[in-house]
């Protein structure tokens, strides 16, 4: 699906906190949402998952305008968000319909897709933090997602388990082509998974530079190119000014 993001503004208390973002995304793209803390990138996300729809624009998706959270968007956040009280199946297997059985049948593929087979049974306070943002992955492309949007999902992992996560991220990709917003403020994080980075800067947050990253997958990280593009991204960030 593609996405058209057609100067959205948001104000909260009659303080504006975005201006007139704009940006796409084609189908199957992975477009990355960069900035420093505060500057309005969860906001914009917010916008376009329907979750807010307090803004002022447009988001578009596949050339409709939408304001709601359609069946078609999946979302994974910075904290798993699991339900205690429930095992990882049926945390997984939660917001879909029918028998138990035929649920854990589809629930036990997308526990394979992300390295989970065997855990089912666990409780999310048996899990480590890496295993519970990856039940929240199988969680939300259990529902066949076109549309994923991720805030900042791997920024409250370490470093191994980060990397980790973002090259099953690019699998997951990889096997459902899945249109792509991810939230971030790890330039290194950005210009490993991204096609196109969105760079959000000021306050209110508007964006100041869309940068394509023309580089083939598999990406080597610390790759002369890759720092390339952090020197550009960082220039562009200005973050003296801030
Ligand atoms: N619901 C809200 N009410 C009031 N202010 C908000 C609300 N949501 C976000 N803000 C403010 O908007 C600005 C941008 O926030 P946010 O989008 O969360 O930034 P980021 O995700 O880039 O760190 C911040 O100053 C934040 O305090
Ligand atoms: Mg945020």
């Amino acid at each position: 699906m593609s996405l058209n993001i057609n100067n959205i503004s948001r104000s909260f208390n009659g303080k504006e906190v975005v201006k007139n973002v704009s940006f796409e995304a084609d189908p199957g793209e992975i477009v990355g949402l960069l900035g420093t803390s505060g500057c309005g990138k969860s906001t914009v996300l917010r916008a376009i998952s329907g979750l807010d729809t307090g803004y002022r624009g447009e988001v578009e998706i596949n050339g409709k305008a939408s304001r709601k959270v359609e069946a078609s968007t999946g979302f994974i956040f910075q904290e798993p968000r699991l339900m205690p009280w429930l095992n990882v199946m049926e945390n997984v297997t939660f917001g879909l319909k029918g028998k138990k059985e035929s649920k854990d049948e589809i629930g036990r593929k997308y526990l394979r897709d992300v390295g989970l087979a065997g855990s089912e049974h666990l409780y999310p306070k048996e899990l480590s933090g890496g295993m519970a943002q990856r039940v929240a992955i199988a969680r939300a492309l259990i529902t066949s997602p076109e549309v994923l949007l991720l805030d900042e999902p791997f920024s409250a992992l370490d470093a191994f388990t980060k990397m980790q996560l973002q090259d099953l991220l690019l699998e997951i990709w990889e096997e459902y082509r899945t249109t792509i917003v991810l939230v971030t403020h790890d330039i290194e994080e950005a210009t490993y998974l991204c096609d196109k980075i969105v760079i959000l800067k000021d306050r209110p947050g508007r964006v100041g530079q869309e940068i394509i990253l023309d580089e083939p997958r598999p990406r080597r990280r610390g790759s002369n190119a890759l720092a390339n593009y952090k020197t550009d991204i960082l220039n562009s960030l200005d973050l003296s000014r801030v």
